[in-house]
């Protein structure tokens, strides 16, 4: 924990939250994804010059420090295989970076994730959230048995009539601060959901609690199979 710079990083992630709320209210359904820069340079990875403007760090160095230090729980390209753990793949970084501030300031809480959060200084978090946002969709692996195609049905209605596409996107594939939620582990789908609704997983905004409050129980969990079993769609470049 740097003391000093908390109130200055606050201040930053407020203001750039606030705007993409503000522009997310204005836009509705646009979703301007990622510009960030797509070169993978290998090179250059040094800490020379690197703070210029919000390009924050060098991305192989997050690059590096997400292979020591994230991929563990959330795997090497970002679709982690164990229970309860996000797919951080095809992930915008806005709404990685939301979440790594709420976990490090206590608002989410997660024994594991909140330990790591704990220790990031604000261009962790910025350098971290940037990698993320590069990293491609990545397929469930392939299932063992086909989806139940009446659950599906149930669940596209659902998901129509609780308008979740308005901000989530028609493939469900997020954008800006809206999280991907097509193809993401239905296990952590289910939990998120629950947690919205009972209140254990503190959002952002009020647009989830709100969105789920209108949600029968055993639809969160319907809801849930059929986002995790749609394939994700590549992010728009
Ligand atoms: C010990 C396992 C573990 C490690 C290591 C770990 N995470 Fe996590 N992470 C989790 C779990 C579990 C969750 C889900 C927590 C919950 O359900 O609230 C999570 C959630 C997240 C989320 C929110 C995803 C979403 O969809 O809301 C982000 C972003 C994230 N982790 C980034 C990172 C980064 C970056 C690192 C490395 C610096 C990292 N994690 C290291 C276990 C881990
Ligand atoms: C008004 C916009 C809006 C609507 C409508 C909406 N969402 Fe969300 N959703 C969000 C935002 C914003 C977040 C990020 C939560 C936060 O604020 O921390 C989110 C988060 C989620 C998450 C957590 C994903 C993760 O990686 O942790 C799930 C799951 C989810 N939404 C599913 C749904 C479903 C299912 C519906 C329809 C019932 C829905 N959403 C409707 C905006 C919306």
């Amino acid at each position: 924990m740097k003391p000093g710079s908390w109130t200055a990083g606050l201040g930053a992630c407020i203001a750039v939250l606030a705007l993409a709320v503000f522009s997310s209210h204005a836009g509705g359904q646009e979703k301007p994804r990622k510009s960030s820069p797509t070169a993978s340079g290998k090179a250059g990875a040094s800490a020379t010059g690197a703070s210029a403007a919000k390009a924050a760090a060098p991305k192989v160095d997050y690059a590096q420090r997400f292979a020591g230090t994230c991929a563990a729980c959330h795997g090497a390209n970002g679709r982690s295989e164990m229970a309860g753990t996000p797919v951080l793949a095809g992930q915008p970084s806005l709404y990685a970076i939301t979440q790594l501030f709420l976990f490090r300031e206590g608002r989410r809480n997660n024994e594991a994730m909140t330990a790591v959060a704990k220790t990031m200084t604000d261009d962790d978090m910025r350098g971290f959230s940037d990698y993320i946002g590069t990293l491609p969709p990545v397929p469930a692996p392939a299932a063992t048995t086909a989806p139940d195609a009446a659950r599906m049905a149930k669940g596209k209605a659902l998901a129509d009539q609780h308008r979740c596409s308005s901000c989530h996107g028609a493939d469900l594939s997020g954008g800006q601060q809206v999280p991907r939620i097509g193809g993401q582990k239905e296990d952590y789908l289910q939990a998120s959901l629950h947690g919205f609704k009972s209140g254990t997983r503190p959002a952002y905004t009020q647009a989830m609690v709100s969105a789920v409050s209108q949600v029968p129980l055993e639809d969160l969990d319907t809801l849930a199979y059929y986002a995790a079993r749609l394939a994700p769609t590549p992010a728009a470049k």
